[in-house]
């Protein structure tokens, strides 16, 4: 079928003293013997040089085939475990431009900066690039249902592509906490819309034990064949900069799904030889939502201690108890990463700052600007530095957000009472009566 079936596919648990394998057949999300996470591992046997994949993975791109010009797929020969390439579930997904910033490289004081912009995916942010090998995954199991706890872009994207898949969709949300665009995608796509009475942790809790004792098949990024998908992101990246790593690769942090996969992409790429040199990742949390920066920082690095009631505008990254922080902190270990936390009026500023470059995106894909600034100001990050920051949403999920900030009306708390957020790059609009003479003068013209 495929050159791509030369690599042979299993699961393995993560964990050092366990490292049980498990085959792909199984329907298993973590370890049943430790309960730790699990990779989608690979004996790879790649069937071209790297040199010749580098061409083929560029060529792909003009191909008319749907699986060639898919920004994940055309990387197939890193994502070998489909048996039938035939019944591939996709969006054309990936395929992202890369943005130089100079206002915003100014803004936090480096040279230069440059984002690479997941929000341009099919239904807007980066869980795209994780769903299509996730949901081709399910379809490969014969999952009938597919379900997920999210804080809204998970939820629009899994939702996309069951629909695609002609699969149930059943998203568990935290009740009043999702941006608006992020829930309309969901209702608009067709899935069952279950708002919890909890927050995200609790969506999580919940969606995994239904996954457990019905067939709901889980499709948060603790399902290991989500993240091979997000590992495309940064293949295509170190194309795009011709394979050559640069200084540092900055995230948000949320369920740090992402991280994981970042790290074993680089992980891969440099065991393979694609690269030669280990760029650096940084991942940024909000201050109120920060228990991996608590975790990084803590002398103790064997336990998360979860965060109870997480607290951030920044809905996407509202999460305190991250399923994924024992392969993130792998991820750190092997790019020698760093952790930065920003405060809600950071990112905020960050986030106007951003869509004055003319790119845009929504609140927790602009920590990614503060924590740079950040780093830049406490120095691990020095002002010539080559910086790709990934910009994970796109700037219309959340209206609400950047209405709010530029009108004056952010505020931490929902009941008015919280802390405001000063518009320190606001731009209002103006109200004028429908007269020629009078909006000339409000414009100066
Ligand atoms: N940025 C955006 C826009 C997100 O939607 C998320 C996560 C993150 C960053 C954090 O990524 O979880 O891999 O560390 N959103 C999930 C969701 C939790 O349900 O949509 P992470």
């Amino acid at each position: 079928m495929s050159e791509s079936h030369l690599s042979k596919a299993f699961l393995q648990c993560i964990e050092a003293e366990c490292k049980r394998i498990y085959s792909i057949d199984q329907r298993v999300y973590t370890c049943s013997v430790c309960g730790g996470l699990l990779d989608v591992q690979y004996d790879f046997r790649l069937p071209r040089t790297t040199a010749d994949l580098k061409s083929i993975f560029k060529e792909r791109r003009l191909s008319d085939s749907e699986l060639d010009r898919s920004g994940v797929w055309r990387f197939r020969e890193f994502l070998p475990f489909v048996a039938d390439l035939s019944r591939v579930v996709t969006l054309s997904e990936g395929n992202t431009p890369i943005y130089q910033a100079p206002r915003s490289a100014e803004y936090s004081g480096i040279s230069s900066l440059r984002f690479k912009h997941q929000g341009l995916n099919p239904t807007g942010s980066f869980k795209d690039n994780g769903m299509t090998t996730g949901v081709t995954q399910a379809a490969a199991l014969g999952a009938q249902t597919v379900a997920c706890a999210s804080t809204g872009n998970t939820s629009a994207s899994m939702a996309a592509y069951a629909a695609r898949a002609g699969m149930r969709a059943v998203v568990f949300i935290p009740a009043g906490e999702v941006a608006y665009g992020k829930l309309s995608q969901s209702l608009e796509y067709g899935a069952k819309v279950v708002e919890i009475e909890g927050n995200f942790d609790d969506a999580m809790r919940l969606v995994r034990e239904l996954a457990d004792e019905t067939d709901l098949y889980l499709l948060n990024s603790i399902n290991p064949f989500r993240l091979e998908g997000q590992k495309t992101i940064i293949i295509e990246m170190m194309e795009q900069c011709g394979w050559q790593a640069p200084d540092w690769i900055v995230l948000p942090g949320g369920n740090l799904g992402n991280t994981s996969a970042f790290g074993k992409a680089l992980h891969e790429m440099s065991e393979l030889g694609f690269i030669n040199r280990m760029p650096r990742l940084a991942v940024v949390q909000a201050e109120g939502a920060a228990p991996f920066y608590e975790l990084f920082t803590s002398s103790d690095k064997s336990m998360l201690r979860p965060i109870d009631r997480p607290a951030t505008l920044a809905t996407a990254i509202r999460i305190g108890s991250p399923v994924s922080w024992k392969k993130a902190l792998r991820a750190l270990e092997w790019t020698n990463g760093a952790v930065a936390r920003v405060t809600e009026q950071e990112i905020a500023d960050a986030k106007a700052v951003i869509g004055r470059d003319g790119i845009g995106c929504e609140p927790a894909s602009a920590t990614t600007l503060a924590g740079i600034k950040r780093l830049v100001g406490s120095g691990v990050i020095e002002a010539a530095d080559d910086v790709i920051a990934v910009l994970t949403g796109n700037p219309l999920k959340d209206p609400t957000y950047t209405i709010g900030y530029h009108t004056g009306k952010l505020n931490l708390d929902e009941n008015e009472s919280g802390l405001m957020i000063s518009g320190n790059f606001a731009n209002r609009p103006i109200r004028v009566p429908a007269e020629k003479r009078q909006i000339k003068s409000v414009l100066a013209i």
